[in-house]
Formats: C-alpha cells, sequence, structure tokens
C-alpha cells in the first residue's frame, strides 16, 4: 500500500524484493518480452551478481520469474545480452534462446591480475525459464584489459553471422562469430573525448532508418560511469555513424547524450523484436547515491521501455526517444481540477502521482512548472534564457546521500525555441520527460514525502499554453 511502500512506482518494474542494477538479455520470443537484470538475492545492496528475469507481453506489466543465471566456478554473472538461435547455428537446439554475458572473476581479481572478466554463454530451451550454462566457457578470454565487458550480440542479416560489441574500458570492440562460441575481433572503436569519460560499458549497436527519408545510419550507444553525464554520475551517450560489418565510423564531433537526467544508465535495445522497432530499457539509477536510495525491501527500477528514432535537421542526426506505444493503451484522459490566472495555470488532483501530463508552449521566453504535494515539497521544471532545467533539490528525501543534489538544477541547452512540446509521466518515486517529442529525454528520481497532488504552470506574458492533457495510468504492478 501507499504507506508501507510508499515508493514502489505503479507502472516501472522494480524486482519484488533485493538489489536490481542494469537491463539484461533484453529479447523477444514468442509473444513475450524477456527482461533480465543485474540481480543481488541477498541484499538491497550490490553484491555477487545474478540474473534476475521478467516477461511482459506488452512491455508494461511486468511478471518476475525465477532467477535464471546464477555465479558459479568462473565468477559473477555481469551484465549481457540474449538472443535467439533460429538456425541452431550453436547446436544447443532451434530456437535456443541464449545468453551472452561476463563472468567476473573476484578471486583472480584479488590476485591483482587484470584477467578477471572474460565472456560466458548459456541457453534455455523452454523460453528463459532454466538454463544451461556452455561447457567451454569462456568464449572470450581477457586480453589483459581491466575492464572488459557487457558483451552485446546481434544477428547481422547482411553477413549472416552474430556480431558482438564489448566495452574494454576506454573503447568498444568488435568481434564475429558464426556459431556464438569461436570468436573473431574485428576492431576497436575510439573518440576523442577532451577530456576522457568515465570507464566504457553497456554498447549497444543497430541500423536506423532516417525519418522521412532512404537514408539509414548506424547507432552505437555508451554508458559512461564516473562523473560522465551532462548532470552528474553515470549516463548513456550516442553515436551516428556507419558499420560496413568490421568498422563503426562516425563524423560526429561531440558526445550526445540519449538523457540528461541523472537516471538512466546501462540502457541497452531489444534483440529479435517482431515489428522492428527499436526499443530500449535503462536502469533508472545512477552509480553516484544507487545504493543509499531510501527504499526499503528493494532496490532501482527501470526506466519505461522506450523506442528509438532517428532525425535529422539543421542540429544533425537526433536519436529520439519516446515511451513505447503500449503506454497509450493503459492511460486514459481524466479531469483534473484546473484554475486559470493571468500568470499561469494550476492542477490540482490525487491522481498526480501516477499521471501523464502534456502540453505544448508557444513562444516560450520563459516558464516555471511546480509539481508539489501537501509536505512542502516540490520538483521544478523550467525553460529560461534558453535552458531546460529541472530541479530536486527540495523534492522530499534527497539527505539520504550528497551526490543526490550535488548538481541541481540539471540542464539541458536548448537556445531559442518557437514552441515546445512536454510530456511528463510521473510514477510514485520518477518523473521521465520528453521535449518535443522525443528530441530530449529527462528523467529524474524523486522521494516526496506524501504523494504529488498540485502541479502549478507560470510563465511569461507571451507564452501560451496549449493542448493540455492530462491522463491517469491505468497500471498497478503486482510488486
Ligand atoms: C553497469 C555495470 C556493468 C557491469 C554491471 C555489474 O552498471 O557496471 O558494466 O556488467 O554493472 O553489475
Amino acid at each position: 500500500s501507499l504507506d508501507s511502500d510508499p515508493y514502489r512506482p505503479n507502472f516501472h518494474f522494480t524486482p519484488k524484493e533485493k538489489w536490481m542494477n542494469d537491463p539484461n538479455g533484453l529479447v523477444y520470443q514468442n509473444g513475450q518480452y524477456h527482461l533480465f537484470f543485474q540481480y543481488y538475492p541477498d541484499s538491497t545492496v550490490w553484491g555477487p551478481m545474478h540474473w534476475g528475469h521478467a516477461v511482459s507481453k506488452d512491455l508494461l506489466n511486468w511478471k518476475e520469474k525465477p532467477i535464471a543465471l546464477y555465479p558459479d566456478s568462473l565468477g559473477y554473472i555481469f551484465s549481457g545480452s540474449a538472443v535467439i538461435d533460429k538456425n541452431n547455428t550453436a547446436g544447443f537446439g532451434q530456437d535456443a534462446m541464449v545468453a551472452i554475458f561476463t563472468y567476473h572473476n573476484p578471486e583472480i581479481e584479488k590476485t591483482g591480475s587484470e584477467k578477471f572478466q572474460t565472456q560466458g554463454i548459456a541457453y534455455s530451451l523452454d523460453e528463459g525459464e532454466t538454463w544451461t550454462k556452455y561447457k567451454g566457457n569462456p568464449v572470450i578470454e581477457n586480453p589483459g584489459i581491466r575492464d572488459f565487458r557487457d558483451p552485446k550480440v546481434f544477428w547481422n542479416e547482411d553477413l549472416e553471422k552474430w556480431q558482438m560489441l564489448l566495452a574494454a574500458k576506454d573503447h568498444i570492440e568488435f568481434f564475429e562469430s558464426e556459431d556464438l562460441k569461436d570468436w573473431k575481433k574485428l576492431s576497436d572503436f575510439r573518440f576523442n573525448d577532451q577530456p576522457e569519460l568515465g570507464v566504457w560499458e553497456c554498447p549497444d549497436l543497430f541500423e536506423l532508418q532516417v525519418a522521412g527519408s532512404n537514408e539509414k545510419k548506424w547507432v552505437l550507444i555508451v554508458s559512461h560511469g564516473g562523473e560522465s553525464s551532462p548532470n552528474g554520475g553515470s549516463g548513456t551517450r550516442y553515436f551516428v555513424g556507419e558499420f560496413d560489418g568490421k568498422k563503426f565510423t562516425t563524423q560526429q564531433k561531440e558526445s550526445q547524450w540519449l538523457d540528461f537526467g541523472t537516471d538512466n544508465y546501462a540502457g541497452v535495445s531489444f534483440n529479435n523484436v517482431p515489428d522492428g522497432r527499436r526499443i530500449v530499457i535503462g536502469w533508472m539509477s545512477n552509480w553516484n547515491y544507487a545504493t543509499t536510495t531510501p527504499t526499503k525491501d528493494w532496490r532501482s527500477a527501470m526506466t519505461l521501455a522506450r523506442e528509438l528514432e532517428l532525425m535529422k535537421d539543421d542540429r544533425g542526426y537526433i536519436l529520439k526517444t519516446t515511451p513505447v506505444r503500449e503506454l497509450a493503451s493503459v492511460s486514459k484522459n481524466i479531469k483534473m481540477e484546473q484554475n486559470t490566472t493571468e500568470k499561469g495555470l494550476e492542477i490540482k488532483s490525487e491522481e498526480l502521482s501516477n499521471s501523464i501530463i502534456s502540453f505544448e508552449i508557444d513562444n516560450p521566453e520563459g516558464f516555471n512548472l511546480v509539481l508539489a504535494n501537501d509536505s512542502g515539497n516540490t520538483y521544478e521544471i523550467g525553460y529560461k534564457d534558453g535552458t531546460f532545467y529541472t530541479n530536486r533539490k527540495n523534492s522530499g528525501i534527497v539527505d539520504f546521500n550528497e551526490k543526490f543534489t550535488e548538481k541541481e538544477p540539471q540542464k539541458i541547452p536548448l537556445g531559442d525555441l518557437e514552441k515546445m512540446k512536454l510530456k511528463l509521466i510521473i510514477d510514485k518515486s520518477s518523473i521521465e520527460i520528453f521535449l518535443n517529442e522525443g528530441e530530449y529525454a529527462m528523467t529524474n528520481l524523486v522521494y516526496p514525502k506524501s504523494p504529488w497532488n498540485t502541479l502549478k504552470i507560470e510563465h511569461d506574458e507571451n507564452t501560451k499554453i496549449k493542448d493540455l492533457k492530462t491522463q491517469k495510468v491505468n497500471l498497478i504492478l503486482a510488486n
């Protein structure tokens, strides 16, 4: 109930209990989406990693399943991906679900050797219920690189080969294979970052058509630890370029970010989605404070599943992220009490903690939006002098970790805009903001001391608010 577990999201996946981090092995098979995840069943903080498991038919209603992969003598089971082996290339069986993951060996790490991360595989012939580890593990040995992990494998249609990306400390390595067991190194991808970003993690690569054209581009996604992201801590960026089956190249000069908020990390996309959509889920937290967030029996939620699309305009290529369309089918328009004033608008509703609020702003010279509750907590959103910002300094429980509010307000540099479209997706302990149909995203965790029930928008005289839509998300997950 609300009182006993005030921060358990209504419509974002959380494990029933204990610690979770990265999404792993995102794959679709026979009508179900599979979400595996970094999981430690003995504590609400990080520890020896397992792969937890959940399934969904619509990317929203998740049902948690028994643990899929347990640590073994080769190590903990770190992040990775899953594929469906339709041609039985590995010989495990027709349509075997094959997981490709990193073994992290704490014993080897203790000896001082750098070679404690290797890659292993396991397969399931019953849609992820039970798993068998491959006897020939590891399938890729460590070449002497300390951070060597998070394999993303996909089937390259053109080459009829498996291809793998691995995060290797400060670059990405590409491999290929005929059978998921024998891997051949192809190339490295590096980027001239000044200054260098934190450790490279959780890569992904896929091709997308540029909206409104026949042009196709490859998109490389990389998450970075340390103080890498625009607003502090861990964050995920993307590169748009070419991939010739061996090497990824880009003309891009600067980092572009998948999300400007503090709480979207390690996101990767699903394999084998039937309608060709490119769908990602991220871990809705930040290594800066993830192990100290004020939840009790469980820790961490996933972001909503989001669809990625590529567009191009005078800013260059932009990877748009929007919540998957399935969200619309569990959302319904509701009337919320509204008071219009000269300077803006006030909305009141007990449903705000479980809502989608969207509107358009014409001539946004400046505006300030405040989400508030009866405890005097506020979460601010606004736009001023070409900068979009959010601020959670006074959003409720914030003192569990000084890093949580260290870099408020969080900012997105936008420049001048003729209009701005905003969509806010508000759950009990998160706010996901999509700007201009997903050209920019901002994801923030918040821990208000009582549920949000007021939203106030104040704006400059010439600014107009249009097409305000208030919706309730009709979904309360069992966990
Ligand atoms: C990213 C990450 C991965 C690693 C996993 C360990 O958050 O550090 O690089 O595989 O978490 O849990």
